[in-house]
């Protein structure tokens, strides 16, 4: 029996999101993790570029997907997990804490008490330590919080899904200025995933290529000897100062007030109004404007 998952990633090039269908050579069964959606907010317009990507891969290769995993309610896309749901008939999951963040983003949007906030919206909710099988192999539910409240690992073999967390190592490690986000939890979060055997394939939520070819994955070891962020071992202090330094210069992400909307939905976009459209809105003057370009 494997315990090696064969791992498919696709990059979404305007957000720098990696998406990944990771499987069980042995049985074909297999999981998307972080699906994108496709939107432009100049134009309001949506798209399932990406998704349909992974749904055409999934299909040419056999791929008996019964999962659609995302690792926390993303600030930077729309999740494509219930567009792929309708066509796979798979499961969603999401981490149990997200909850926390449907509270939080039901007052900044204020909605009505029609929105429940109980995590009905995906199929299953993880707890820190649970498992599930995916063909034979055991996918283990890691609580890594600090780029979200709600954010999980999702490890599976010698295979990690971080989500954000690390980047690359010439990247360093996620943002956790975002709200309820925490640089203490951050840290904690990465000791428990460099924790993983030295060997285990981490593969991060987003990359800029930064002057070179977009990658996806780094071993722990090569995290633990090269990630920017933490080769020189900083304690939690210098850790959370490092971070929160760097947090500050940085804009809030172009597509948060969207996407925090669909993305606590589980990837749906609000009920249609009278005239049968879909509208997004934007709470002024909640958040204060950053600087940076
Ligand atoms: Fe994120």
């Amino acid at each position: 029996m494997t315990h090696t998952p064969e791992v498919a990633a696709f990059w979404d090039e305007p957000t720098g999101s990696w998406q990944y269908v990771f499987h069980d050579p042995a049985t074909m069964k297999g999981a998307i993790v972080d699906p994108v959606w496709n939107f432009d907010p100049l134009s309001g317009a949506t798209a399932t570029r990406d998704a349909q990507t992974v749904l055409d891969y999934v299909r040419a290769n056999g791929i008996d997907v019964e999962w659609v995993l995302d690792t926390h309610p993303h600030a930077d896309h729309f999740s494509a997990a219930v567009w792929l749901k309708d066509r796979l008939g798979a499961q969603t999951g999401i981490g149990e804490h997200v909850v926390r963040v449907q509270t939080l983003w039901k007052d900044i949007y204020n909605l009505g008490d029609d929105f429940a906030t109980d995590g009905r919206q995906w199929d299953r909710l993880f707890a820190d330590g649970d498992t599930f099988m995916v063909g034979s192999l055991k996918v283990n539910v890691l609580f890594s919080p600090g780029h979200t409240m709600a954010s999980v690992t999702y490890v599976v073999g010698d295979a990690a899904f971080v989500h954000d967390t690390l980047m690359m190592p010439d990247s360093g490690t996620s943002r956790a200025d975002f709200p309820a986000g925490s640089s203490a939890d951050l840290f904690d979060s990465l000791g428990r995933i460099l924790a993983l055997p030295d060997d285990t394939r981490l593969y991060v939520g987003h990359d800029y290529a930064p002057g070179r070819e977009p990658a996806c994955m780094a071993t722990v070891a090569e995290q633990r000897r090269a990630n920017i962020h933490l080769a020189d071992a900083p304690d939690k202090a210098t850790f959370q100062a490092r971070r929160d330094a760097r947090d500050a210069t940085l804009p809030l992400p172009k597509l948060m007030l969207a996407a925090l909307q669909i993305n606590i939905r589980g990837g749906r976009a609000p009920e249609a109004e009278s005239n049968g459209r879909h509208y997004l809105k934007l709470p002024l003057d909640y958040f204060q404007a950053r600087p940076g370009k």
